[in-house]
């Protein structure tokens, strides 16, 4: 893991892609759900060191980001930013025009026309299937995780094949906060239920993308960088896991791709 180099932000490390490019350990989630919100997004950007932002067409949200992008006066070259198209989207043709539709929306040239290119909701047996349909390996894989969501077996496999694992949903959507193990781990750490999720993440080596429409919350998920969860906690949370879904649950296969 790197640490970028960023005067005036906070930083926020790296870790190093297939494609040549690196991706911020920590990034900010959007969504078509539960709302969006410009101001925690400019602040997240302009004050928390935030360069990796996810999104996806069918979030809706991509032509705010735009106006959130330039009002942060962040430049394009510092960000990572993830957007993901719709499976309707495949064939050769047909991805490159929502590539450049999502690039119009966001206000943004390239996304290379993609620099890096993932996949989402992947299990071993899909990036397998990948493996016999396509010349490139996948530089990302975007999946849920966290402390009830930890599917090591495909985290170990994508590591093996230089796959970035990237954990979506790291509070669980809110579930995993008022668990009392994770309650009790931040009492014992000074910190809070979410910096205990994100931080148990990043130990894990997963980049991590938790969302929030609110500016204290961004502030309070992004200050994970300055405390270590010792081993053996990080052992009780890698134990919770119970393979609860809060999102969906991808063996029931919807290849999406992620630029
Ligand atoms: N590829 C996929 O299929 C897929 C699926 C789902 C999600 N994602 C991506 O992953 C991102 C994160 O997932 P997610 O939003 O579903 O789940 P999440 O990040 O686990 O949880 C978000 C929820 O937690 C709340 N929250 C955030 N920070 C908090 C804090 N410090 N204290 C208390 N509550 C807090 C948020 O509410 P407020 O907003 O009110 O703060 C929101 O309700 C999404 O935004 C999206 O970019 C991808």
């Amino acid at each position: 893991m790197a640490v970028a180099d960023r005067p005036g932000a906070r930083s926020v490390p790296v870790v190093p892609v297939a494609s040549g490019h690196s991706i911020p350990v920590l990034g900010l989630g959007t969504s078509h759900q539960g709302g969006y919100s410009h101001t925690a997004v400019v602040h997240a950007l302009q004050k928390c060191g935030i360069r990796h932002i996810d999104t996806a067409k069918r979030y809706g949200c991509e032509s705010l980001l735009q106006r959130a992008i330039r009002e942060s006066a962040v430049k394009r070259e510092d960000l990572w930013i993830t957007t993901k198209l719709w499976h309707s989207d495949c064939g050769y043709e047909s991805t490159k025009k929502a590539c450049l539709e999502s690039c119009e929306r966001l206000g943004v040239e390239y996304l290379g026309l993609c620099k890096s290119i993932g996949v989402s909701n992947f299990l071993i047996s899909h990036l397998e299937q990948l493996k016999e349909d396509c010349v490139i390996t996948p530089h990302v894989n975007q999946v849920e995780y966290h402390p009830f969501q930890r599917p090591q077996e495909l985290v170990d496999y994508c590591r093996r094949r230089d796959i970035v694992f990237e954990g979506y949903c790291p509070l669980a959507k809110g579930e995993a906060l008022t668990h009392p193990t994770i309650i009790q781990l931040a009492k014992k750490y000074g910190r809070t239920p979410a910096q205990i999720c994100i931080r148990w993440s990043i130990q894990n080596g997963i980049v991590t993308i938790p969302k929030s429409t609110k500016v204290e919350r961004i502030e309070e998920n992004c200050k994970v960088f300055d405390f270590t969860i010792a081993e053996d906690d990080v052992e009780i949370l890698n134990g919770m896991h119970d393979g609860r879904h809060v999102s969906w649950d991808p063996s029931f296969i919807v290849f999406l791709i992620l630029i």
